[in-house]
This record gives C-alpha cells, structure tokens and sequence, in this order.
C-alpha cells in the first residue's frame, strides 16, 4: 500500500509487483468477494494509526485508491484463474 501510494502517479511502476502479488493470491486461493472486508479492515487501521490526521478528505481519498487497487488485483487475478483454469 506504501508503494502503491508513493507510485499513484505512475502504476505502470507496480506492474511486476501487482503480477506477483496477484500470483501469490491465486496460488492461495484469494476471491474477488474478499476484497471489501480485508479493505475495510485495512481502512480502519490506517485511520487508526493516522489518528487526528485521518480527515475525511484522507480517509475517502484512501477509501477510493484501495478500491481502484483492489479492482487492479481482482482482474488480474481473474485472467490468472482463467489461464490457470480453475
Ligand atoms: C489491495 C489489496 C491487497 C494488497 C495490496 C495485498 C498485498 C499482498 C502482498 C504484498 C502479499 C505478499 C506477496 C508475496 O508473497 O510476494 C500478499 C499475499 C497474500 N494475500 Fe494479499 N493483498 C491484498 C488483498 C488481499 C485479499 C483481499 C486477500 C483475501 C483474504 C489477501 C490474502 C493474501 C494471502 C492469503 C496471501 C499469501 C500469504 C502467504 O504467502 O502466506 N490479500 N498480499
């Protein structure tokens, strides 16, 4: 997520990194269905770490790129569970 918000400006930088990540989630079996919760459970503990820093305008900006990230991960892994073929 460090990553991913010090490239927001350039995601072609996270290509390898999302492809392997997104190898990883297949290989363990990771399902479209459970992004909103880990998401959730990731947007609450960085508002909790951020505390008083954690304006609304923070806090939807982080709600919007997780989604965008999260939709990158979910196609992506749908090819690999399309190549793979399962
Ligand atoms: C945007 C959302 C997510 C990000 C940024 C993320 C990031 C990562 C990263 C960096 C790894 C390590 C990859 C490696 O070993 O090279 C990983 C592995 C993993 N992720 Fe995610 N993930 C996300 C969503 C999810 C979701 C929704 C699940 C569902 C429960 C999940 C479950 C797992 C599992 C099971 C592993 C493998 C852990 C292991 O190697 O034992 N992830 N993820």
């Amino acid at each position: 997520m460090y990553a991913y918000a010090t490239h927001i400006d350039d995601l072609d930088a996270l290509k390898t990194a999302v492809d392997k990540i997104a190898h990883r989630h297949v290989a363990t079996r990771v399902l479209s269905e459970q992004y909103p919760i880990v998401g959730e459970c990731l947007l609450q503990a960085i508002q909790d770490v951020l505390a008083d820093a954690a304006t609304t305008e923070v806090m939807t900006a982080w709600t919007e790129a997780y989604q965008v990230l999260a939709e990158i991960f979910i196609n992506r892994e749908q090819q690999i569970y399309q190549t793979v073929g399962h």
